[in-house]
């Protein structure tokens, strides 16, 4: 094997550098500014207590405000170099007279994007003073995607979707969703900000499943960009040579000469590296035990940071993989979302003061439940996904496990303690996204062409 590197004509990615100096920053500001800040959230009434804990001291809530402020003026500060090759990129007509394509549109969509995130930071800080109901929030991020729509909707968005194979004989191979599409894509929003908040209460869980997904979302960026030094490995093999070439093929068998898929793909990475940043910094603070919590306000943000690069990057299929541990957070959750089971203010699991161990905590029936809501608790008690309790001389439901995934985990795994806890969660967020991989990549191709 002969190594050979050699400078290919690749696109130059000066803006990626740039973007990664500049979460360094963002990182160490946020590593600094969480404990600097303390103080003032708790005289502001901003504070919280542990639950999870056996002393009762004050931690900082909303602290996620800083993290999407510092995170905010990142994506502001850095908008100059986003753009940096429209400063370079002149044309000369034959008369002499220079004029610049600036891609207009692609600022469009950055600024709005910016505005997106904006607004849901500020609905989420609101939200933290005010302890809006979870029912008046749901809309929030709806609200907060209409720039994102507006955008989508002057490039004449794609409102197309690709039918996999097995149903194309009956829709063809593109359907045109129209305003579906538009829904779809509020839903969208809705969703990941509410998946995020909604998976929480022990310390760590919401900036960690955030980390994990932007990290997630980052590698999956890569493999569309050109590296920067093509490799090429020529191989002497059974008296035939042959070059392999590392780099392209990495490019997950797309062509990186799409320049338009690797704008996409590098306008998601401007805006997923400064999150990652920020969560690193941020769960430095909030890892067991927390000495900040992150409130709506961090859910909020980085819910809408995935929503909008999802969507104007064209993936968001690909990026509700990495949401798999929400999407089952949800739907188990349904059942209490929307009434059928009592939901109490806090679904966190039980703390035991004696032994330090989290164990399900347990929703009760005041009223013996409805036809439905036991038909829905004793499939999900089938499936092993709760525990429940019942009359022994009437059969009826008198209480059941919390229908949250942490329940779930200490349903299957026995009780533990809440960093425990913390890591079995980030191992199946991590897990999850192992799997949307092995999906995207290796079990697309079997219901999608090409
Ligand atoms: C969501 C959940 C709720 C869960 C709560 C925990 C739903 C419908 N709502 O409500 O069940 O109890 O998040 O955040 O599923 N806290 C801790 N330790 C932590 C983080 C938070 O004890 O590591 C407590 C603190 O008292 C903190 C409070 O939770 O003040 C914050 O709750 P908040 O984020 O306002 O709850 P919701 O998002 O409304
Ligand atoms: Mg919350």
């Amino acid at each position: 094997f002969i190594l050979r590197p050699f400078l290919d004509p690749v696109p130059p990615l000066p803006g990626l550098y740039t973007s990664f100096g500049f979460s360094i920053l963002a990182f160490l500001a946020v590593l600094y500014l969480v404990p600097a800040v303390k103080s003032n959230f708790v005289k502001a009434n901003l504070y919280g207590k542990d639950l999870l804990k056996i002393y009762d001291d004050l931690i900082p809530e909303s602290q996620g405000v800083v993290c999407a402020a510092v995170y905010i003026l990142t994506l502001v500060c850095f908008i100059p170099f986003a753009f940096s090759d429209a400063f370079v990129s002149t044309k000369t007509k034959p008369e002499g007279i220079s004029i610049n394509e600036f891609p207009l549109y692609r600022l469009s969509v950055y600024l709005s994007s910016i505005l997106s995130i904006l607004i849901a930071a500020i609905l989420g800080f609101l939200d933290d003073v005010f302890d809006i109901r979870w029912r008046h929030k749901l809309p929030i991020p709806i609200i907060a995607s209409i720039p994102l729509l507006m955008v989508y909707f002057a490039e004449r968005g794609n409102t197309n979707v690709v039918v996999p194979l097995p149903l194309r004989f009956m829709l063809g191979s593109l359907v045109n969703l129209g305003p579906l599409y538009y829904v779809y894509i509020s839903l969208l929003s809705t969703f990941s900000t509410n998946g995020i908040n909604i998976l929480a209460g022990i310390n760590a869980s919401e900036v960690g499943q955030a980390l994990i997904i932007a990290l997630s979302v980052i590698v999956n960026d890569l493999l569309y960009l050109p590296f920067p030094i093509d490799f090429r490995i020529p191989v002497h093999l059974l008296g035939s040579q042959m070059e392999v070439e590392v780099g392209g093929v990495w490019s997950a068998g797309m062509s990186y000469g799409s320049r338009e898929l690797v704008e996409r793909h590098l306008f998601s990475l401007y805006f997923m590296m400064p999150l990652v940043a920020v969560c690193l910094g941020f769960i430095y603070h909030n890892w067991y035990p927390a000495r900040a919590f992150p409130g709506d306000t961090l859910c909020y943000f980085t819910g809408m940071t995935f929503a909008v690069v999802g969507i104007q990057a064209h993936y968001s299929k690909t990026l509700l993989l990495f949401f798999l541990p929400q999407v089952f957070n949800f739907l188990l959750s349904c059942p209490q979302l929307f009434g059928l089971v009592p939901c109490p203010r806090h679904r966190i699991p039980r703390f035991d003061r004696d032994t330090n161990l989290l164990h399900p905590s347990k929703a009760k029936f005041i009223t013996p439940p409805s036809g439905l809501t036991t038909f829905v608790i004793r499939v999900f008690s089938a499936l092993g996904l709760v525990k429940m309790t019942t009359d022994p001389k009437t059969g009826s439901i008198l209480e059941v496990t919390n229908l949250t995934i942490l329940n779930f985990f200490l349903v299957r795994l026995g009780p533990m303690t809440e960093k425990r806890l913390v890591q079995v969660l980030m191992c199946s967020q991590f897990a999850g996204s192992i799997l949307a991989f092995v999906v995207r990549y290796g079990l697309a191709s079997i219901v999608y062409d090409g």
